[in-house]
């Protein structure tokens, strides 16, 4: 027996996807329930929900649940990169780089995140206003950049924000369009795009290639993952389109994912100003002496605990995709082989049987991480995936995180301009939609 769902093959349910996908989501959630059926398009769609079977797909049958077709059209974007690649080639390049993103190498990337922090948080002025998306946008390229690939973005083409931006929003394209404008037509789009994806490549390439030239010459070569990436050995080993594709999965994974985290939290931040006191006296604790107490970021805090809040309510990532590979079934209902399953952290995070009061935002609820998810059968939070595909950025993110929310809190408290105009943006990732706009308030 199939899960209760939308049997009829209709395109004007597509169409009322493509219009408004949360909205598309959650009346088939709220109509048949936390694992819905449907068939749209000849394809046999599951959207999850339910705890138990999002830990099913993600961990105790993983290896029936690949990104296969899933990720093809993100694949077009990302190329064959760890995010969009199955099989053999993912489990070798996942074993090197998660190598690379161990507690100990995060640790050590901690200054880099607090010295750009210190420069964006220093750069606020008291009164102005600003429109605090694209400042932690910039802030987060800035990092990325410099820890994991040892340069300055100040050193490229100043358009290249604008490209990626371009760049992110044409996956949405792709992934929602069902017919496209073929890419050799010159329209304007095209030709925006052509222009964007042209500059991104170029950028990846002159990133690898100072890399390469700097291994050859035997200079001091700097310990990240870069290096990891282009040692001696990788130098024709790894494929110059494998590193370009392992290099772009990461730099989109690692700043826009943050960016929109970051964001989100300094919203309901806004939306719940007593926490800024409690974050700026923890500002002063983490900070003493001009040192980083990384015990205090790794442990259950205040900061850790509002972030997690605020990646409940908005999960940057908020649904994802797997292609079942075989026959199988959730909790008694069949799934044919070829099936696309929508995994939706977004509504699991915000359903009322799981959580208490899940529109309010209370931090408090994450005090202690380890009880989340024993709470219930199954996973009720997963903000980074879960499984063998799990992020291999979570720690990353996390005290990057903490450290950007606490260097801006130190000195500052911030309110929102425009308020009522507020959206989501579910496109590839769940970004606000309008260009908010804080006010800063200086404490000193
Ligand atoms: C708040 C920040 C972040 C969030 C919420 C997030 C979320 C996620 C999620 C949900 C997945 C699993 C997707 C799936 O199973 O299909 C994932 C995978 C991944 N993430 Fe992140 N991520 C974040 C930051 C980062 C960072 C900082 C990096 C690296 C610099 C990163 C790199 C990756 C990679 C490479 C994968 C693919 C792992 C694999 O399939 O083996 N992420 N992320």
């Amino acid at each position: 027996m199939y899960a209760p769902g939308n049997k009829v093959n209709q395109f004007k349910e597509f169409l009322k996807y493509r219009r408004d996908p949360i909205g598309f989501f959650k009346e088939n959630i709220q109509r048949y329930g936390e694992l819905v059926h449907l068939k749209l398009m000849g394809k046999n769609i599951f959207i999850i929900a339910h705890p138990e079977d999002a830990e099913y797909v993600l961990q105790k049958n993983a290896k029936n649940y690949i990104k296969g077709r899933s990720t093809k059209k993100t694949s077009e974007i990302l190329g064959d990169g760890l995010i969009t690649s199955d099989g053999a080639n993912w489990r070798k390049q996942n074993q090197m780089i998660r190598k690379s993103f161990s507690v100990k190498n995060i640790r050590a990337l901690a200054p880099t995140f607090a010295k750009h922090a210190d420069v964006f948080s220093d750069n606020l002025k008291d009164q102005s206003i600003i429109n605090m998306h694209e400042y932690l946008h910039k802030l987060s390229l800035e990092i990325v950049m410099d820890s994991l690939f040892n340069l300055d973005i100040k050193d490229f083409n100043s358009e290249i924000h604008q490209d990626i931006t371009n760049f992110l929003e044409h996956i949405i394209v792709i992934t929602r369009s069902i017919i496209r404008t073929p890419e050799f037509i010159p329209t304007e789009y095209n030709k925006k795009i052509k222009k964007s994806k042209k500059n991104i490549n170029t950028f990846i390439e002159n990133i690898i290639e100072s890399r390469k030239q700097l291994i050859q010459t035997g200079a001091n070569i700097p310990t990240d993952l870069l290096s990891f990436l282009i040692n001696k050995e990788n130098i024709g080993g790894m494929s110059d389109k494998q590193l370009r594709d392992e290099i772009v999965t990461l730099f989109m994974a690692g700043h826009e994912t943050i960016a929109n985290t970051i964001s989100w939290t300094f919203i309901e931040l806004c939306n719940n100003p007593s926490y800024f006191k409690s974050l700026q006296e923890l500002a002063h604790e983490v900070f003493k002496n001009n040192e980083i107490n990384l015990e205090i970021l790794e442990g259950d805090n205040l900061a850790r605990s509002i972030i997690n809040e605020s990646m409940r309510i908005h999960p940057t990532v908020w649904v994802f995709t797997r292609e079942a590979i075989d026959d199988d079934s959730l909790r008694g209902f069949k799934v044919p082989k070829g099936s696309m399953m929508v995994l939706a952290p977004y509504f699991t995070h915000r359903a009322k049987n799981l959580w208490e009061q899940p529109d309010q935002f209370m931090p408090e609820r994450f005090s202690n991480i380890k009880n989340i998810n024993s709470e219930h059968k199954g996973i009720k939070f997963y903000p980074f995936g879960y499984g063998p595909r799990m992020c291999i950025g979570n720690h990353m993110a996390l005290i990057e995180a903490q450290i950007i929310l606490l260097k801006f809190c130190i000195n500052h408290r911030f309110t929102i301009e425009n308020k009522e105009e507020l959206k989501e943006n579910p496109g590839f990732t769940l970004s606000p939609l309008n260009n908010y706009m804080m006010k800063v308030h200086s404490l000193k």
